[in-house]
């Protein structure tokens, strides 16, 4: 393997609005290494790879790629220079196809100039294999879970044969299991020379996966090197400028009164006798592999999916939820993931989406009363290091992190008994994610019940009170979170385990 840089970015600068986010930021990566670029959320990685991607123009810097000064004019040129660009925020198209999507703008066509569907299925087919996916490269991607959208965008950076892959947090939808996959093919990418630029705020998937890094606080380099020869807890620091609390959250072990009731659920093909029953006070936890039923389970509670058999029940009561409203009404909130698609309405501005399902705290007689709004927004603004110049902008041109963070505010604003966080800490850096886990606990310690859906092993170890694993759209076990080890899990979510009958 050569040593020789494939890339140098130098001193690049970018201001939008007049308020910079890179200041002299310089990054060399070498050929075959795989290199973890790190920060808080807002501190300008995505704008850095937008630059090099072609997507945004640079005030100031250059790049190099092999030797030779280039200029990144539009993301073609960016790709006809062997970089592939996975984004954070998933750009594959609902209305196409899988292999439509894969190969979108650069489609096979014979010598008479008609498409070669099936060549192009079956590299489809080929690719995703690898991954481990087996889903049929005809399907619209609409149909496909949020986790399988992101392997398409992952195939589809693989497809182009690149010499530089920029990986913007690919695996914020993964479970473990199909991680260790993805690893498993970045590790035969870097043998046969790829780059590999990788960002991600789960410290334990660098550590395994990544040879160098480099750290940006506040759009600046604050610190490059090998991780070999580094702690995690020195890099963190270096990332969010103290040491993180690592202490377990305490949480209470008496609950009150069954508030949720779920008994012998069943929808055909998504999920298979569910029961289960959730108290007062009490955090479960839910999680398994994509494909495992638990988002469509809690949508057919929440009135999303009406086809189900068996019997849901709230305070006692019998209910039949026919739409997101009587959820509402009957007092159930649900967090979707994926908030580029189920959450944040682009064109509004931050602090309103924030305060838009709660508005009823805010208004009196009629009107939105401006200074609650704001001093609400400046508490979570504070607790969860939401970075907004001005929270009058339009949320979309916060960075992922933060626009995740307005959501989860939102949420945790919102007045119902039982609410259920879908994948809450999508793309939140590890300062912010111990700050939102303090915040579902103090609301679990106010009387509230809640649910978290995660992929993330350690995310409901932390927080939950009993995990349910779940596999093929049933529930393998019923664990004690304090109890339950990773491994525990994951033998259990990927159907190696299952436990006796009747758990619930
Ligand atoms: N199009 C835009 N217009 C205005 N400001 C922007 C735009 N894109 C990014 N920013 C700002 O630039 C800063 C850096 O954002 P960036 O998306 O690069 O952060 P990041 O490091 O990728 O964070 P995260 O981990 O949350 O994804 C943020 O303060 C963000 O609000
Ligand atoms: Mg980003």
């Amino acid at each position: 393997m050569t040593t020789s840089p494939f890339l140098i970015m130098n001193n690049i600068e970018k201001a939008f609005n007049g308020v910079p986010v890179l200041k002299k930021v310089s990054l060399t990566v070498v050929e075959g290494e795989i290199h973890a670029l790190l920060g808080e959320n807002g501190a300008g990685k995505s704008t850095l790879m937008n630059i090099l991607g072609g997507v945004h123009q640079p005030d100031h810097g250059s790049i190099q790629i092999k030797g030779l000064d280039v200029k990144m004019s539009n993301p073609r040129v960016s790709q006809e220079q062997g970089v592939s660009f996975i984004h954070q925020e998933l750009n594959v198209v609902a209305d196409l196809r899988v292999y439509e999507n894969m190969f979108l703008g650069s489609e096979l066509r014979s010598k008479l100039g008609f498409l070669k569907v099936e060549e192009m299925c079956r590299q489809t087919s080929e690719i995703l294999s690898k991954l481990g996916v087996d889903i049929n490269p005809k399907e619209y991607v609409r149909n496909l879970e949020t986790s399988y959208k992101q392997l398409i965008e992952i195939s589809k950076a693989l497809l182009h044969k690149s010499k530089l892959i920029i990986m913007d947090e690919p695996t914020t939808s993964l479970a473990e299991h199909e991680v260790k996959r993805l690893f498993e093919l970045m590790r035969n990418l870097k043998k046969s020379g790829v780059s590999i630029i990788y960002i991600s705020h789960k410290l334990k998937e660098i550590k395994e996966i990544c040879d160098t890094y480099t750290v940006l606080r506040d759009g600046e380099l604050v610190g490059t090197g090998s991780i070999k020869n580094e702690n995690l807890d020195t890099i963190t620091k270096l990332m969010v400028g103290k040491s993180i609390s690592q202490e377990r959250l305490i949480q209470r072990h008496s609950f009150g009164p069954v508030v949720l009731e779920v008994n012998d659920l069943s929808s055909q093909g998504l999920y298979k006798n569910i029961t289960f029953t959730l108290r007062k006070g009490e955090i479960l936890g839910f999680t398994g592999l994509a494909g495992d039923g638990r988002t469509e389970l809690f949508e057919s509670l929440f009135g999303y999916r009406k086809k189900y058999t068996g019997q849901i029940k709230i305070n006692n009561q019998l209910v039949k939820i026919d739409h997101p409203r009587k959820a509402l009404e009957a007092g159930l909130a649900l967090v979707p993931k994926d908030r580029k698609e189920n959450a944040i309405i682009k064109d509004l501005s931050v602090i309103h989406n924030m305060s838009l399902s709660s508005i009823g705290h805010f208004e009196k007689a009629g009107f939105i009363q401006e200074k609650k709004e704001k001093d609400r927004f400046h508490y979570y603004k504070e607790k969860l290091n939401i970075k907004v110049h001005n929270p009058r902008i339009t949320i979309d041109k916060l960075s992922g992190g933060n626009q995740q963070k307005v959501i989860i505010a939102k949420w945790l604003e919102v007045d119902t008994d039982i609410i259920i966080f879908d994948n809450p800490t999508q793309g939140i850096d590890v300062g912010a994610k111990h700050e939102i886990y303090q915040q579902i606990v103090s609301l679990a310690e106010q009387g509230k019940a809640v649910i978290i859906l995660s992929s993330e092993a350690p995310e409901v170890q932390k927080v939950c009170h009993h995990i349910y694993c779940m596999y093929q759209g049933e529930i393998t076990a019923r664990l004690k979170g304090e109890e339950a080890t990773e491994d525990e899990i994951m033998s259990y979510a990927t159907g190696s385990k299952r436990e006796a009958a009747n758990i619930g």
